[in-house]
């Protein structure tokens, strides 16, 4: 990433977007802006967004256009996010990609970098099935994969492990069909743009980290190794 730049992590539920963005972000000194993350956090602290979030959160649909924006744009609207920022989960729908270009536009950002996570089906639901993540700090495990030193505690802070309400099987089929229908298309629109990058998602969670650190150049300097 440049200075002042976007980077987007474009991909289905659990490609690893979070995962390598969490990573990213602290490597290149921005934040990190997960959309899912933000609106668990609202429904965990009973706001008004996150009561008009949670339902549609459980049946695996996406949030409202206009809800997503506003809460987006008050975020970007904060001083860390003058340098650049890692996106995990957004845009994810044609109005909210077409909405972002405008305001990076706006705020003097270069195009944004959009790296699309490839990877096959069958291996989303296994890490679906086997994610696991801090309640406290957000640290994401998988216990086939990835697991804590001591199960359902996170290595970093203790916390207890906690699974995601919404990734029960049922709703995780309404996720992969939601993003196939509305935020699959953003790849096209991303590639016209000539913004595009691709990157095999089912390696191992340090081989995708150095594929990224291939194409991300951070804008200090490092010369892209881990
Ligand atoms: P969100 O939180 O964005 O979920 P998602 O996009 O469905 O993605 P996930 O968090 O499930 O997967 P991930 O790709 O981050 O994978 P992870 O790194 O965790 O959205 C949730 C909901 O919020 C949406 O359904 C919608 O309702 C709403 N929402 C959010 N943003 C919105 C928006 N912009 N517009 C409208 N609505 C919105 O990894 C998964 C597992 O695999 C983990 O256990 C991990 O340890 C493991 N793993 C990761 N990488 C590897 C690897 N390389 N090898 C092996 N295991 C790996």
């Amino acid at each position: 990433m440049v200075l002042k730049q976007a980077l987007i992590f474009l991909g289905p539920p659990g490609a690893g977007k979070g995962t390598q963005s969490k990573r990213m972000a602290e490597r290149c000194g921005v934040p990190h802006l997960s959309t899912g993350d933000m609106f668990r956090d609202a429904v965990s602290r009973g706001t008004e967004l996150g009561r008009r979030v949670k339902p549609m959160m459980e049946r695996g649909e996406l949030a409202p256009d206009d809800v997503v924006m506003q809460m987006v744009e008050e975020r970007l609207a904060e001083s860390d996010c003058a340098r650049g920022a890692v996106f995990d989960g957004f845009p994810r729908t044609l109005p909210q990609a077409e909405r972002l270009g405008k305001i990076l536009e706006s705020k003097g950002f270069g195009k944004p970098l959009v790296v699309d996570f490839c990877i096959a089906p069958e291996t989303l639901l296994r890490r679906i099935a086997g994610r696991w993540t801090c309640s406290v700090g957000g640290e994401i495990y998988n216990i086939y994969e990835a697991p804590p030193k001591i199960a359902g505690i996170c290595d970093f802070d203790g916390g207890t492990l906690v699974q995601r309400a919404d990734d029960r099987a049922e709703v995780v089929k309404e996720r992969l069909a939601a993003y196939q229908r509305q935020t699959r298309p953003l790849a096209d629109y991303y590639r016209r743009l000539g913004v595009l990058e691709e990157i095999d998602a089912s390696a191992s969670v340090d081989n995708v980290s150095r594929a990224l650190a291939k194409i991300v150049n951070c804008g200090d300097g490092s010369d892209g190794r881990l």
